[in-house]
């Protein structure tokens, strides 16, 4: 394992995206394993990563719902269930099964309270063509939160990557949208995320761009190099002076508590009436003098 043994407690977030055991091409790492070996491998570095975490971090770990339901077990024994992320993105036809359609993404938090946790805002999803609301909103469309919804545990809006001309040389490289919605979602600015399975960068990368600190540990050189490369050109992104997900220069996925600055919540129909009703002229009250007094 080429995990070193941490000797002390200090990552506030842990994501792991390890070898799938699906036989797929990396240039050092043979994918290919037998079923008891490959999840005895997985138990020793999950093991680990709880270990490292702090009292108010969380573990996610990323992988195909089959070995995800065995890393379940190990971390209920470890850790405290959060979430099951449903990554919407669909990979290719298997035969006679379903077709699979989403990876999962396991929240757990090292102790059961006292988690660090950010809700965070995606934006509302629009028709291309119009600009129209996907979602109806019935009678409430007033209610409307003047940037997005607040994210659920089922993600369609990241999109895998899809061009090469985008991708590096490697076979499993994420996006960096997902490890940004993430790394928002459990850390504060100046925190500390650890990738054990790092490929090219992607969680270093994301982490530098929100200003969190990062260790990645990769056993391939050729994508350490890679990783390097793209770390000497990241820079952090904000927006109105907060760490923010950008994506084609609009904003992916933020904080709630920092949507609240930034787009402060717009009145209701109800709240705007007695805002107008409250600022009608109030009578001025007649002077005593002249107040009818009440016949002896
Ligand atoms: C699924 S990929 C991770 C891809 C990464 N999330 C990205 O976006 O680039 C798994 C990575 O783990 C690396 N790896 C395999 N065994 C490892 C080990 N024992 N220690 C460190 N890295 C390892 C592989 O070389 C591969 O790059």
């Amino acid at each position: 394992m080429c995990l070193p043994k941490f000797p002390i407690i200090l990552i506030d977030v842990c994501f792991a995206d390890p070898p799938f055991n699906l036989d797929k091409k990396y240039t050092s790492y043979k994918d290919r394993r037998a079923v008891d070996e490959y999840l005895a491998w997985c138990e020793q570095w999950l093991r680990e990563l709880v270990r490292v975490t702090k009292p108010s971090g969380s573990i996610l770990v990323h992988n195909i719902p089959k070995w995800l339901t065995y890393y379940a077990d190990i971390l209920n024994e470890i850790a405290h269930f959060r979430h099951w992320i449903a990554w919407d993105a669909m990979s290719a036809p298997v035969g006679k099964t379903l077709l699979p359609a989403h990876y999962g993404i396991l929240f757990y938090s090292k102790q059961a309270k006292g988690t660090k946790f950010f809700e965070v805002r995606a934006p509302h999803k629009t028709c291309r063509e119009c600009g129209a609301f996907l979602k109806d909103y019935g009678g409430k469309k007033d209610q409307r939160h003047p940037f997005g919804m607040l994210v659920s545990d089922v993600w369609t809006d990241i999109h895998r990557i899809r061009h090469n001309k985008r991708r590096d040389p490697h076979p499993c490289q994420l996006p960096i949208h997902l490890l940004e919605r993430l790394i928002l979602m459990t850390t504060d600015e100046g925190d500390l995320v650890l990738d054990p399975f790092l490929g090219t960068g992607t969680t270093a990368i994301a982490a530098k761009r929100l200003s969190r600190h990062y260790i990645g540990i990769e056993l391939d050189p050729t994508y350490h190099q890679v990783a390097l490369e793209k770390l000497a050109q990241t820079k952090p992104t904000r927006y109105e002076g907060y760490p923010v997900s950008l994506f084609l220069g609009k904003i992916q996925s933020i904080r709630d508590c920092d949507a609240a600055h930034i787009f402060p919540p717009q009145l209701t129909k109800q709240q705007k009436r007695r805002q107008k009703a409250a600022a009608q002229p109030v009578p001025e009250p007649l002077p005593l003098a002249f107040l009818p007094v009440a016949a002896e």
